[in-house]
Order: C-alpha cells, then structure tokens, then sequence
C-alpha cells in the first residue's frame, strides 16, 4: 500500500518490517499537559512530513492515552471501556502493570522512518514527558516470532480487521477508536532452545517450519493457541496483533513485544487471564514458562478527527 493512504492513527496498517514502541509519563503541571494537548494537532502533519520522503515505506504511527491520562489532558467525556491495566496470575508468572501514560506505535518498511518520525514526536513534546520504556522491533526471517515459530498468522483478515478493532455504535463519541495493549516479554531463550522441536510445537499449538495447527487430539490445552482462542455467543472474537522481536544478543537479551488491538479490551484481557491464571485455574501457558512479562499498559486510541479535536479540549 501506498503511504499516501495511510491516515493517522492507522491502527489497521499493513505488518510492516521495522516498528518503534515508546511508552512515557506525562510531566506533572498543567503547562505539560497543554503540549501534549496542542501535540495531538500535530501528529498527523509530523506523520505526513516524515513518511513523504519514501514513498513505499508505509510510515504510520498510533498514539494512544492511558486511564489518568485522559483524566488528566482531556477530561470528561471518555472512552467507556478505559480502565489501569488489569494485571494477571501469580507471582512469578504475572502479567504486570507498569506506569505509562503515551504510547507510540510507529511503523514503517525500514527503521530510518521510525527512527525520524519519533524523534520528531518526541522533540516537540519535550519535557512534558518522561519515556519510561522504549523498544526498537525488527521483523525476524520469514514473518517468524524471535521463538521460531510464525507470529500474526490467526489475525483477522479483509473487513473483519476493523469489526474486530474499531469500536462502533456501543460507544458513539468514540467511534473508529480502539483499545491497545502492549507487554514487553523476554524469554530464556536457552531454555527454550534445549526444548526438541515436537515439545515447542506442543508449547505454541501449531507446526514449526510449516506453521499449520496441531490436530485437536494432538494439540494441549494448555498451549498458546488454545488459551488465547476465544469465543463469544458462539463466535471466535479476533484481536489484531502485530507483535515485534526485539534484543540485545551481545548481553543475552532476546524478547517479544506484545501488541495487540481490539474495540474492547475485554477479549484481551480474557486471553491473558486463560494464559496466566490458566484455563481452567492451573492450566496456564506453557509458553511462560520461557517468557516473563516486565511492562504492561492499556491504552485507548483516538481516531484521527477525535485526535485533532482533543487538542482543544478543556477538561473540567
Ligand atoms: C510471549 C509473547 C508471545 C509470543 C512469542 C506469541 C507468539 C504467538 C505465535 C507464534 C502464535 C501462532 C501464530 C499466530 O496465529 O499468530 C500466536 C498466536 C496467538 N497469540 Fe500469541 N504470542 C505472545 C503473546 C500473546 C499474548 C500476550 C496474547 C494475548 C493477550 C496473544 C494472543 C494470541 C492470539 C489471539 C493468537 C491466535 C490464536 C489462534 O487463533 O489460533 N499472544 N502467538
């Protein structure tokens, strides 16, 4: 897809090769939350600005607001479903909130985009806030997850990307907006690696060189995709994930940062419950037994009009 197709706010652009993640804190005071206000008109131009010089690098970036945040910058109304972070399980296997305000999902074919269009972002927000947490992701060889195994291949498809992540008439001044939740997961990748190829597969529900899902009587119940597929009424409800590797080799860091988008964070959160606590309790994912979670925020994402128009708001 072309960039000039790509809106702000795009939660629902292509997979791309390169991404940065930045979660911050907003300043105390009121003078940092009236930037990060007048911020909000800028990112679409500053988007626009950086992604025209590469045409095909299908730069977009999305930024979202955390529960006090809101409070803070915009006020009343807000969006009916944001909430902190849930955190999930136990100790030792938790899925863990950690502090975070802003969060910039940038994404782009290569990482020079990324890298120019947030620094910019983060020039003109200055010292109203405070990064807290800052990844560079990159996209491992054929669309694999840094584990091995194929990642986003069960995302939902065609129109059902935007009935699964764009919220609608249940919550009308927030239509075309969406909820994101992110984790930063690193992994013991040596561990993992001494597991035989049939014991990871068993770990993830599904083949790993061909990326094909275990047959029901084979595949457990405590694998990643039997956890992490939910039904409602019936239906199977999709997230739209767009998971990156990340790491350090040179100091042994090898990780997994978590994305995923929904209209509601519900259907996330109820997957992280199956993964932590298990399903039923006790039957958790295996795939933590190799992965700690060590960041997790909750987010909302303005559309792109409701984004322009917050930047005149005067909370109460
Ligand atoms: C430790 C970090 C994680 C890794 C390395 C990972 C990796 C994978 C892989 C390899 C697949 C199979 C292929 C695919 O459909 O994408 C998958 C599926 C999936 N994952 Fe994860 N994942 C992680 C965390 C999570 C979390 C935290 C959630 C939700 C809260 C999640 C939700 C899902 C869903 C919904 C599927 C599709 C299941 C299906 O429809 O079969 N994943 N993941």
């Amino acid at each position: 897809m072309a960039n000039d197709l790509i809106e702000a706010q795009s939660v629902c652009s292509p997979i791309t090769r390169s991404a940065i993640f930045i979660v911050a804190t907003l300043a105390p005071g009121a003078e940092a939350a009236e930037t990060v206000r007048g911020w909000c008109a800028d990112v679409a131009g500053l988007t626009r600005s950086v992604g025209k010089r590469v045409p095909d690098g299908n730069l977009s970036c999305v930024c979202g607001f955390g529960s006090d945040a809101w409070d803070r910058l915009f006020g009343g109304p807000r969006p009916a479903n944001l909430h902190p972070f849930r955190e999930f399980g136990v100790d030792g296997r938790r899925a863990v909130a950690t502090p975070g305000d802003i969060l910039l999902h940038i994404r782009a074919e290569q990482m020079d985009l990324c890298f120019e269009l947030a620094t910019q972002l983060m020039a003109a927000l200055g010292d109203a806030v405070a990064v807290v947490d800052e990844v560079q992701g990159f996209r491992y060889f054929d669309m694999r997850s840094i584990i091995g195994f194929v990642d986003g291949t069960e995302n939902p498809t065609g129109r059902k990307i935007e009935r699964f992540t764009l919220v609608g008439d249940e919550d009308p001044e927030f239509v075309q907006g969406s909820y994101v939740l992110v984790q930063k997961y690193l992994h013991k990748m040596g561990e993992w690696n001494a597991l035989s190829v049939e014991a990871q597969e068993r770990v993830i529900g599904r083949t790993k060189l061909s990326d094909i899902e275990l047959a029901d009587d084979v595949k457990p119940s405590c694998s990643h995709s039997s956890l992490t597929v939910i039904e409602e009424n019936g239906e199977e409800v999709k997230i739209l994930r767009d998971n990156m590797p990340f790491g350090r080799p040179g100091v042994g860091e090898f990780g997994t940062y978590f994305i995923g988008y929904a209209r509601s964070p519900q259907p996330i959160e109820q997957m992280l419950e199956n993964m932590f606590v298990g399903k039923p309790v006790g039957n958790y994912d295996r795939l933590l037994d190799f992965s700690t979670a060590v960041t997790g925020g909750l987010f909302f994402v303005p559309s792109a009009d409701l984004l322009e128009e917050l930047a005149e708001r005067e909370p109460g």
